[in-house]
C-alpha cells in the first residue's frame, strides 16, 4: 500500500529518492519521508502528496531512504509519516505489525517515549535496543519478534553507507544501476535508474553499500538472481489526457490487443490442460478483479459448461476450502501484490490446488508463488481505479474460457474475441456521450447500477468505480433483485443506470426499469440493442456495439468507468486518486 525507495551510491541520495517516491505514489499519497545520513541521520517530512516534500531534496547524503505513507495506524499527520527515528535509527516499513501493541508496551515500560502512533515506530525502538555494533544482525533480531507484515529498510547512523532490509509479505525489489544499488517496495520506482532488479522473497534480508548487494535468509548467505529491467516499463504520461484514468479508458482498444498474445504461449496450453483435468475451478481475487471473476464464471459455465466458483479473496482462508490436488484456482489481480489474493493463493498451494496466477505486474509476488502465470499486458496502470486491467483480466479470462470450451467440442467462441479491439474502439467513441449525464448524478444522493446474467456483473462493476473515484453512494444490483428490498430506496430523481445486451433477458431487465421509473427514477441506458434506445422515458441513452452476450461486460464497462470518470470530475474530485484508497492493497 505504501511505497518504500532506497539508495546507496555515489550521487546525492534525496534527488533519487524524490524521484522514486513520484513514481509510487499511486501506493498511497497521505503523507511522505525522506532519511538521508551523511554525518548524521536527517529527515523531512510533509502530509499530503509527494510534491509537498519538494524541500527534502536538499538533504544531504549518498545514502538513504523514502516512504509514501497510506495510513493504517494512526492519522496522516507529519508525526505518522515514516522514516521513524529513534535513537541512532531510520525505519520505513510497509506492511502492518500485529503485536505492535505488546512490543510498544514493552518498550514504554523501559521509559521510551514514541512520537507516532503508528505500528512501525517500535521498530526502531527494538532496533535500538538489540543493536550489537552489526545493523543487518540487528534487524535479524528484530525481525524475529514481530508478527504480521512487513518490507522494511533500515538506516543507522554508526553504519553510515550501509541499508538493511528484510521482507515478509510485503513486496520489496532491490535494483542495481550505473548510479549505486537501489530498492523498492515496487518496480515503477526503478524504471530509469537500474539496469537490473532482484526481488526479495519472504524471510529474506538484505544489505546494500554504493558497491555491494548481500543477501540471506536467516544465517545462509544467497546470491541475488539478477533479472534485466526492461525498458517501456515507465509510464509515458498522461499523453495529452487531462487524467490517467481517462487516458487508461482510452487505452483499452491496445490493451486488449495485448492481451491476445497471452493465449499464444506454452504456458497457456498448460494452463488450458489444467483447467480440462480439473475437478473443481475457482477463482479468487478482490475489488475489480473480483468483477472480472464473476463475469468469468459466468464465461466457463455458459461456454465450457464447467463450474467454476468465485470467492472473494479475503474471505477464502476463513472458508477453510475444500481443494484437492485436482483443483485449479485462478487467482486474478492486476498489481500481484494483494495481500488477500496472495493469502488464498499460498492456502490454495498448501491444499495441493494448481494455482494460475492472472496478473498485468508479470514479477509480482503472486506470479512468484503461483504454478503458471497469464500475463495480461495491459501495460502499467497509474490510475488507483482499475479501467484497462479490468477489460485485459476479461479478455484473458474468455480466452481460457473458450479453449476449454472448444477443447470439448463446443468451437468458435475464442474467434469472436479477435473482434473485442475494434468493439472496444466504437464503445469508447459512443461512450463519451455518458459526459451529458454527468450533472444527474452530481447532485444526487445516490445511484442504483441494474442488470441481468452478465450485465449484472457490469452492474457492479459500475457502481464500484462509480463509488471510488467519485464518492457517491451506489449499489450495483441483480434486476430481478432489486424488487426485493433495495427499490425501497428509488425516489423522485434518483439515477438508475441499466445494462442491457442480452437479447434474452432484454424484457425482464425493462421490467425493472419500468419498476424503478414508475418510482420516480431517472433512468440511463447502456444497450447493445438500439430497439430499446427510443424506449420511453430514459433520460439518456448510449448504443454500445454488440457482442457475444458472455462477452459483453468487456465492452459495457467502458460508457460505466467514463461515467464514473465525468462524475468525479463534476464533483470536484481527483478520479486519479481517490481519497483513502491505494493501488496495491499489501495488507490484509
Ligand atoms: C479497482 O478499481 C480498485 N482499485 C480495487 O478494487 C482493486 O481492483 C482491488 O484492490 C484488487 O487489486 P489487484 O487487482 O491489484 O489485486
Amino acid at each position: 500500500m505504501c511505497g518504500i525507495v532506497g539508495y546507496a551510491g555515489k550521487r546525492r541520495a534525496a534527488p533519487l529518492l524524490y524521484a522514486g517516491l513520484k513514481r509510487l505514489e499511486y501506493r498511497g499519497y497521505d503523507s511522505a519521508g525522506i532519511a538521508t545520513l551523511a554525518e548524521k541521520i536527517e529527515v523531512k517530512k510533509c502530509t499530503g502528496p509527494v510534491a509537498n516534500l519538494r524541500a527534502a531534496v536538499d538533504l544531504k547524503g549518498t545514502c538513504g531512504i523514502g516512504h509514501t505513507r497510506w495510513a493504517t495506524h494512526g492519522a496522516p499527520t507529519a508525526a505518522n509519516a515514516h522514516p521513524h527515528v529513534y535513537g541512532r535509527f531510520a525505519v520505513v516499513h510497509n506492511g502492518i505489525i500485529e503485536n505492535d501493541r505488546a512490543l510498544r508496551k514493552m518498550c514504554e515500560a523501559r521509559g521510551e517515549s514514541f512520537s507516532s502512533e503508528t505500528d512501525s515506530e517500535v521498530i526502531a525502538h527494538l532496533l535500538e535496543r538489540l543493536y550489537r555494533g552489526d545493523l543487518l544482525e540487528a534487524l535479524k533480531r528484530v525481525a524475529s519478534v514481530l508478527e504480521g507484515s512487513y518490507a522494511l529498510a533500515v538506516l543507522c547512523a554508526d553504519e553510515p553507507g550501509k541499508i538493511a532490509l528484510a521482507r515478509e509479505k510485503s513486496p520489496l525489489v532491490l535494483g542495481r544501476g550505473k548510479l549505486g544499488n537501489f530498492l523498492a517496495s515496487d518496480v515503477p520506482a526503478l524504471v530509469g535508474a537500474c539496469l537490473e532488479i532482484c526481488p526479495l522473497r519472504d524471510g529474506e534480508f538484505a544489505l546494500i553499500t554504493e558497491s555491494e548487494v548481500t543477501m540471506s535468509e536467516g544465517e545462509r548467505f544467497i546470491s541475488p538472481d539478477w533479472l534485466p529491467l526492461e525498458r517501456g516499463r515507465g509510464e509515458s504520461g498522461k499523453a495529452g489526457h487531462a487524467h490517467y484514468m481517462e487516458k487508461e479508458i482510452c487505452e483499452i482498444p491496445a490493451a486488449l490487443c495485448r492481451s491476445r498474445e497471452t493465449a499464444s504461449g506454452a504456458v497457456f496450453s498448460r494452463v488450458r490442460e489444467e483447467l480440462c483435468a480439473a475437478k473443481n475451478i475457482r477463482l479468487v481475487a478482490c475489488g475489480t478483479a473480483y468483477h472480472a471473476s464473476l463475469a468469468a464464471k459466468y464465461a466457463f459455465e455458459k461456454l465450457a459448461r464447467v463450474p467454476a466458483e468465485v470467492t472473494v479473496a479475503s474471505e477464502f482462508r476463513y472458508q477453510d476450502p475444500i481443494l484437492s490436488e485436482n483443483s485449479a484456482v485462478i487467482a486474478v489481480s492486476q498489481s500481484g501484490e494483494t495481500a488477500d489474493t496472495l493469502a488464498a493463493a499460498k492456502l490454495a498451494k498448501e491444499r495441493g490446488a494448481k494455482v494460475i496466477a492472472v496478473v498485468n505486474e508479470a514479477r509480482s509476488s503472486l506470479s512468484a508463488l503461483a504454478d503458471e502465470t497469464l500475463p495480461i499486458n495491459a501495460g502499467r496502470e497509474v490510475c488507483v481505479a482499475a479501467t484497462k486491467s479490468y477489460v485485459a483480466q476479461l479478455s484473458v479470462l474468455y480466452t481460457l474460457a473458450a479453449s476449454v470450451a472448444e477443447a470439448q467440442g463446443r468451437r468458435g467462441y475464442g474467434d469472436l474475441l479477435s473482434e473485442l479491439p475494434s468493439l472496444a474502439r466504437e464503445t469508447v467513441k459512443a461512450g463519451r456521450a455518458v459526459g451529458g449525464w454527468a450533472p444527474h448524478f452530481a447532485a444526487a444522493r445516490s445511484a442504483y447500477f441494474i442488470g441481468r446474467g452478465a450485465d449484472a456483473v457490469t452492474a457492479l462493476e459500475g457502481s464500484l468505480k462509480l463509488k471510488e473515484v467519485s464518492y457517491l453512494p451506489s449499489e450495483g444490483y441483480p434486476a430481478g433483485e432489486l424488487k426485493h428490498g433495495t427499490l425501497a430506496l428509488i425516489e423522485e430523481g434518483t439515477p438508475v443506470v441499466a445494462v442491457l445486451t442480452s437479447q434474452e433477458l432484454a424484457e425482464k431487465t425493462m421490467n425493472a426499469v419500468h419498476e424503478t421509473r414508475a418510482r420516480g427514477a431517472k433512468v440511463f441506458l447502456v444497450t447493445s440493442i438500439p430497439a430499446y434506445a427510443g424506449e420511453k422515458g430514459l433520460t439518456g441513452c448510449v448504443v454500445i456495439p454488440p457482442c457475444t452476450e458472455v462477452y459483453s461486460p468487456a465492452l459495457a464497462a467502458i460508457p460505466l468507468q467514463l461515467l464514473a470518470y465525468y462524475v468525479a470530475l463534476a464533483r470536484g474530485c481527483d478520479p486519479d486518486k481517490p481519497r483513502n484508497l491505494a493501488k496495491s492493497v499489501t495488507v490484509e
